[in-house]
């Protein structure tokens, strides 16, 4: 059989409130073209992220029932931990309540002023936790890795002879770490190969310097490796996984993604001396060192969606909805970025309203139009996000004007992205009406989350 259909049945539904045209045109223009100030309860299909928006199985709700909120030591915290290790394979797991926790307790930790920290492509929350300590975040992604059109099976791949020129240009005493990050989320959610973080390890091995992954999407990353790389295909998915952990000294995890939950994180490590150090961290700001800022349940929901993740049909099932939503797009004449990567779709602004220019924000009018047409949530990752005025007040806009369609794990079946399909190919068959955007208020920082808009 050729069809691929959800490994999973449906126990508990949670209904959507359909919405009108009018509606959702009087909720866009109050919300000021922005989505995230769109009440979630007026949105049809959600796609903002795909972060803490899993659907939890059966097992995971029994493992929270099942949760021991002892203070110190809970069962769950070995249940947790046990898990932990199991899949990644390091000496020290550390929870957080989320990715961007774990990131600001590491570089609190070994991030001195003046520091550079090299990387594939840093998410935003990891360069701006390494920002505030007064460092720099490189990215070094390979050549054609941020194009739309290039064609590629890695392009969430680190530059290998960048990295290494940074290292020489800068001196190891000015690099506490190197990191890769997998999936590549802020380049499309582009997969790192096997050979590249073997590549990658050699070269920390040469200069001495420690390699952290950034695993937030590490099981889709591993999954890519299997079907792409050669040597993988009869390898498991969990053992590859492994494998990808068994190069590095430690990971930063936000388990709100390949953990199938909706709240977590951790730092996992094989440094004692480090490991020692970050717990005392955690203790002032998150909470004591077997629960981190996390309830037992949650501890024990994290386990068993790590078991979960690495399941090969539910894996399959995932990817393949990517990739169909994708290719249907593809076959429609609908530019997005490609190949699509593990966990979303992003739609290319720059060649879907090409009418428009940078100042005046072809992302997010997509945005605002897929809500319009058809209350779809997506989000802009162009110049609202990244563009800025230079010196001279003139508007420098981003190198991508991209609308990501974020998939949430095990919610949405393949009749909404029937319906997602349509909502896009009619708004492309009405795209040369779409006007830009322009700010009503211009938040000081981090733009895309509380900016709002008019059109122009
Ligand atoms: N690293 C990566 C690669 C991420 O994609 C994210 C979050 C984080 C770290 C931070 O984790 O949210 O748990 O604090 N990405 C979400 C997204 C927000 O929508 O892509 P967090």
């Amino acid at each position: 059989m050729k069809t691929i259909f959800e490994p999973f049945r449906i126990k508990m539904v949670e209904p959507i409130r359909m919405t009108t045209r009018e509606e959702r045109l009087a909720a866009i223009e109050q919300a000021g073209y922005n989505p995230f100030l769109i009440p979630a309860e007026k949105v049809l299909i959600d796609l903002l992220t795909d972060s803490g928006t899993s659907a939890m199985s059966t097992d995971q709700w029994a493992a929270m029932i099942k949760g021991d909120e002892a203070y110190a030591c809970a069962r769950s915290w070995y249940a947790f931990e046990s898990a932990v290790k199991d899949i990644t394979g390091f000496a020290h797991v550390i929870p957080t309540h989320q990715g961007r926790a774990a990131e600001r307790l590491l570089f609190s930790v070994i991030a001195k002023e003046g520091m550079v920290v090299p990387s594939n492509t840093h998410f935003d929350t990891t360069r701006a936790n390494i920002e505030h300590r007064g460092c720099r975040a490189l990215d070094f992604v390979v050549p054609g890795g941020e194009d739309p059109e290039v064609i590629a099976d890695f392009k969430g791949n680190m530059d290998i002879a960048r990295l290494e020129e940074c290292i020489k240009t800068n001196g190891t005493e000015k690099i506490p770490v190197v990191m890769l990050t997998v999936t590549n989320n802020a380049t499309g959610g582009q997969p790192v190969s096997m050979e590249n973080i073997r590549q990658t390890r050699a070269v920390c091995d040469r200069y001495g310097l420690p390699l952290f992954l950034d695993v937030a999407r590490f099981a889709e990353n591993a999954w890519f490796i299997k079907m792409r790389e050669p040597g993988f295909a009869d390898r498991s998915l969990k053992s590859i996984c492994q494998e990808m952990f068994s190069y590095a000294d430690g990971c930063t995890m936000s388990a709100k993604k390949d953990a199938l939950v909706n709240i977590g994180g951790f730092i996992a490590l094989n440094d004692e001396k480090l490991a020692v150090g970050l717990k005392n961290m955690l203790i002032l700001t998150e909470g004591y060192a077997t629960y981190g800022g996390l309830a037992g349940r949650d501890l024990e929901a994290i386990a068993q969606g790590l078991k979960e993740v690495v399941d090969e049909d539910y894996m399959r099932y995932r990817i393949h909805t990517v990739a169909s939503l994708a290719e249907r797009l593809n076959q429609a004449n609908i530019p997005i970025f490609n190949p699509p990567g593990g966990h979303a779709v992003y739609l290319d602004a720059r060649r879907f309203l090409p009418h428009l220019p940078p100042e005046q924000f072809p992302g997010q009018a997509l945005v605002a139009e897929l809500f319009i047409e058809g209350g779809i949530r997506a989000v802009e990752i162009g110049s609202v996000m990244f563009g800025y005025w230079d010196a001279d007040g003139r508007f420098v806009g981003a190198p991508n004007e991209l609308v990501r369609l974020a998939l949430p794990r095990r919610v949405y079946t393949s009749s909404h992205m029937d319906y997602l399909v349509e909502v896009v190919v009619e708004l492309h068959a009405r795209r040369h009406q779409v006007r830009g955007l322009k700010f009503r208020y211009e938040a000081p920082v981090l733009r895309h989350f509380t900016s709002t808009f008019d059109r122009v």
